[in-house]
């Protein structure tokens, strides 16, 4: 680090800890309260070693550069970042960088040039988007109408997890037809709000939906409980997550598969952080490992499940 962005860093001069920026994106969804849970636990952990600071953003990128504005000026360490949309970084990324403070993404990505972060540590979204097409494909039989419940808006989780379904459907699976996709912004009530209007337009034209998360698909549920459908069987799921209350869905059948992301990231952040802090290299993009559960083990995976 240059010494005038050392001088710049009052919060971090004379502490031996590890002084780290954390603006979280909010608290939309169950997976995202188990990534924030993992953040807090893991500094909670190692007090004598770790100084957190969090800022929850209620969803609003606004909200998120001034954490990361006053996350400079107090000088911290390392700044991490969950951005809620891909794009509008560039200045803020630009002044942190300049301060000579490294900023971390977890689980988004940023559509900003590479130089002005150092690491992304999460999913691969396309994959799971990916994955998802080829689950739905094989529980419609390779043939159906469905519909889509994206997240919010301009999100690399929405923007991706979209790519990845659409692109594998029309390479492989021409029988599955996407009647209409919206967005239910990463929550639950607005899962089942669009649900609701989808099955008041399409009715039992729909064989399926496909959630890009599972807080999503569990308002779904509740919306085709309440048509007069049967969720799971009239109409199959896929979601994506892997939180608890999908694996109760799909134990009592009213869901059929999630495919899992990891949000549970607070002890790969932290080293991350540490490494930075110490100087040495990180690799650009830190991946997670992904399972795709199904409706016949759900019962026999729910105790084993940590969020
Ligand atoms: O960025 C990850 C996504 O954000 C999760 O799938 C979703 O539940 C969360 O809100």
């Amino acid at each position: 680090t240059a010494p005038a962005a050392e001088a710049a860093k009052p919060e971090s001069k004379g502490n031996d800890k590890l002084v780290v920026g954390f603006a979280q994106i909010g608290q939309e969804s169950g997976w995202r309260d188990a990534e924030t849970a993992s953040i807090q636990f893991y500094a909670g952990q190692n007090l004598d070693t770790i100084d957190l600071k969090f800022a929850d953003a209620q969803q609003k990128q606004e909200n998120q550069i001034k954490a990361i504005k006053s996350f400079i000026d107090m000088g911290v360490d390392v700044i991490g970042l969950a951005p809620v949309v891909e794009t509008g970084w560039d200045a803020v990324f630009t002044e942190a960088k300049d301060a000579g403070i490294p900023i971390v993404l977890v689980d988004r990505k940023a559509d900003v040039d590479e130089s002005l972060y150092e690491t992304f540590i999460g999913s691969d979204f396309i994959e799971e988007g990916k994955n998802a097409a080829i689950e739905m494909s094989n529980l419609l039989g390779g043939e159906g109408k469905i519909v889509e419940l994206e997240g919010t808006v301009g999100a690399s989780a929405a923007n991706d997890r979209k790519k990845g379904f659409d692109d594998e459907i029309a390479a492989n699976h021409t029988g599955i037809e996407i009647l209409e996709s919206q967005t239910g912004d990463f929550t639950r009530a607005k899962g089942k709000e669009v649900m609701e209007s989808f099955l008041k337009t399409y009715g039992d034209q729909i064989k399926g939906v496909y959630a890009h998360n599972d807080d999503m698909m569990l308002g779904a549920i509740e919306a085709i409980k309440e048509a007069g459908f049967k969720p799971g069987v009239d109409i199959k799921t896929v979601s994506v997550d892997g939180v608890k209350g999908l694996f109760e869905a799909m134990a009592a059948g009213e869901a059929n598969v999630t495919v899992e992301c990891n949000p549970l990231l607070g002890e790969q952040f932290f080293t991350t952080c540490m490494k930075l802090k110490n100087g040495e290299p990180v690799e650009k993009w830190v991946k997670s490992d992904e399972g795709i559960y199904r409706q016949d083990t759900a019962a026999a995976d729910l105790p084993n499940r940590k969020y």
